[in-house]
């Protein structure tokens, strides 16, 4: 995979966030500190920017982003919360707790960074320099920790630049970070359920809500990010690597190929198809009894983009 971009380093002033927030609105990302550990950040309504983040980390898998909001208000405009989620963003936000709430119906947000889920992960920064970010963008951004996949969160502007350097467009350098470990993360289903600890101790949050979190029992299944057991999947078969399409089926396209319903990207741009994956197999979905899926090349996004479809196939 060739990224190859000039990584601009931006100062925590006034031109310096309205530069940030400029590449951001045209679909670039941007590094921003945090709290907790420096974000990889982009636009979180714009599809194809959230498939960039995911080629920038050179992960081969998509996991749900946390979208970053300015505060509740913004925040509840794309998740529904409950009165326990409500406490708790009441208490303890600004600050590195990520509430999984379900996601709002006719949000803007790109399927992309809730990986096609019907929740999603909200946080409100403490950082001021991310909170003035946020305020001068006005929409979510979507981010994961600014490191590349494998490697260990970014809590510096260095740390950042050692991984992500020629791959992102800028940086909003302003020091390390206070906490220095990701947030913890509850989700509720519909009991408080804790997902990830982090900065945010357990006790302090079951103080607040009167009763023990239950922790996440991932079952049989694994418990790296992007193989939730909850992740979506389709109600329809899948077959892959379909080179033709039978009568019964429908054909989500890849490529210059005849007779797709939708076409993942008609030109073979991997970042197009990341963006459009999760919105199209959602549109598909109950329209035929199987989906057939134009191969895809195991290259750059397409690997992240064939393992979905990979367990979007498995029987189940
Ligand atoms: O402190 C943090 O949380 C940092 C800063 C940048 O905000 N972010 C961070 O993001 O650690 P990331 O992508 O490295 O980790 C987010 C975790 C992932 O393991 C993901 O699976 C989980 O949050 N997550 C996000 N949305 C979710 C959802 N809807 N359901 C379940 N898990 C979710
Ligand atoms: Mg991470």
């Amino acid at each position: 995979m060739s990224i190859e971009l000039k990584t601009e380093t931006l100062a925590t002033d006034k031109a310096g966030l309205e530069k940030a927030s400029a590449i951001l609105h045209n679909g670039g990302l941007v590094a921003l500190p945090t709290e907790t550990v420096y974000g990889l950040g982009g636009d979180a309504c714009n599809g194809q920017a959230v498939a960039k983040i995911f080629e920038a980390k050179g992960r081969p898998s998509f996991n749900p982003l946390i979208a970053h909001v300015a505060d509740l208000e913004m925040a509840q405009k794309f998740g529904a919360f409950s009165e326990d989620a409500l406490r708790l963003a009441a208490t303890f936000w600004p600050g590195p707790l990520t509430l999984v709430v379900p996601l709002q119906k006719n949000s803007d947000l790109s399927h992309l960074t809730s990986a096609g889920l019907n929740t999603i992960g909200l946080r409100v920064p403490a950082h001021p320099i991310a909170s003035s970010l946020l305020r001068v963008f006005g929409k979510p951004i979507a981010a994961p920790s600014a490191n590349l996949s494998g490697h260990i969160s970014a809590t510096s502007a260095e740390h950042v630049l050692a991984d992500l350097n020629g791959r992102i467009h800028a940086i909003v350098d302003a020091g390390p970070c206070e906490v220095g470990v990701e947030s913890t993360i509850i989700g509720f289903d519909p009991e408080p359920t804790l997902l990830r600890p982090g900065g945010l101790p357990v006790e302090v949050i079951e103080a607040c809500i009167g009763r023990t979190l239950l922790t996440h029992i991932p079952g049989a299944a694994p418990t790296a990010p992007g193989q939730l057991s909850s992740h979506y999947a389709p109600n329809a078969i899948m077959r892959l690597n379909a080179k033709s399409v039978r009568e019964d089926e429908i054909l989500l396209g890849f490529g210059p190929v005849d007779g797709a319903t939708l076409n993942l990207s008609p030109s073979a741009d991997m970042v197009e198809a990341a963006a459009n994956l999760f919105d199209y197999m959602h549109q598909l979905d109950g329209q035929a009894n199987t989906i057939a899926v134009s191969p895809i090349p195991n290259t750059g996004l397409g690997l992240a983009i064939n393992d979905r479809l990979t367990r979007a196939a498995a029987p189940r």
